[in-house]
């Protein structure tokens, strides 16, 4: 489905309006926090995660009440038929923001029929607003972003992510890490994936890895990196399935020599 220029605009800010309450609501809970742990040892929820999305879906169902919803804590809700599908991370870097390490996000994807169309995410603590809709380029605070020019691995600067599950298999991505550790400037673990996508978007990073990643993590992020010029695949430069879990996302010139090292290091 195709939309045009201003029917993305009005999306755009209305997710714009949902992603500012959001993290008000962050900013208000930070260092307030009540933390209760998921079903999984480390994997944490917050009073915060949940306020940040009930002001979200509020917004939402107010603006468009026939469209379809995946929210992390409340799950699949709205018009299940409907191709509009909003994909919410209400806190990402649950983890970081539970110890007051300010690195977290409100993370606000929109899917139409499917594909990644729409998405804002928005960093509170730094407030630094990241948007971006298919075919009207990308922004920070308003302001056009490109992703980087590193074509070497041997200059870049990655990050990625290890997710809850870690503790019980072995595809855990200690290995890749290690691997490109040694043959990159350095991997950063920072906690949010929605940021990391973020800020290779924004040319501060250069490549970004990650299995055991969620919908909510990624659907913003998506459309925000292909319009700031970079490239979002599967490990093996296949198109993403936004469900699979694993994704690959750079500034598009060192994606296949990533995507290499990906396999050697799984092989290894
Ligand atoms: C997590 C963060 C983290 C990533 C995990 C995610 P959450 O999301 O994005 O960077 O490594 O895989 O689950 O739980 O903080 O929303
Ligand atoms: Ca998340
Ligand atoms: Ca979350």
């Amino acid at each position: 489905m195709h939309l045009n220029s201003s029917e993305l605009q009005i999306l755009l800010e209305i997710a714009t309006e949902a992603a500012f309450a959001a993290g008000a609501v962050l900013q208000g809970y930070l260092g307030l926090e009540e933390i209760a742990e998921k079903e999984r040892a480390g994997d944490l929820v917050t009073a915060a995660d949940l306020a940040s999305e009930a002001v979200i879906l509020d917004i939402l169902a107010r603006h468009f009440p026939t469209h379809a919803i995946l929210a992390e804590e409340s799950g699949k809700l709205g018009n299940t038929e409907s191709e509009y599908l909003w994909v919410i991370d209400p806190l990402d870097g649950t983890t970081n923001y539970a110890h007051q390490y300010p690195f977290f996000a409100v993370s606000i994807g929109l899917m139409i029929a499917d594909v990644p169309q729409v998405g804002v995410i928005f960093d509170p603590f730094h407030n630094e607003l990241f948007r971006a809709a298919k075919g009207l380029g990308a922004t920070c605070n308003r302001r056009s972003i490109q992703v980087s020019q590193t074509a070497e691995l041997s200059k870049s600067l990655l990050v990625t992510g290890f997710a809850y599950d870690r503790r019980e298999t072995t595809d855990n991505n200690y290995a890749e890490f290690c691997h490109l550790t040694h043959l990159t400037q350095g991997v950063r673990r920072s906690g949010s994936a929605a940021l990391d996508i973020a800020h290779v978007s924004c040319g501060r990073l250069d490549g970004y890895w990650e299995r055991g990643i969620a919908p909510w993590d990624i659907a913003a992020g998506i459309v925000l990196l292909q319009e700031a010029g970079g490239k979002v695949t599967a490990y093996d430069g296949s198109p993403i399935k936004i469900e699979s879990g694993r994704i690959l996302a750079t500034n598009s010139h060192i994606h296949e020599l990533l995507s290499r090292e990906l396999s050697i290091a799984s092989l290894g």
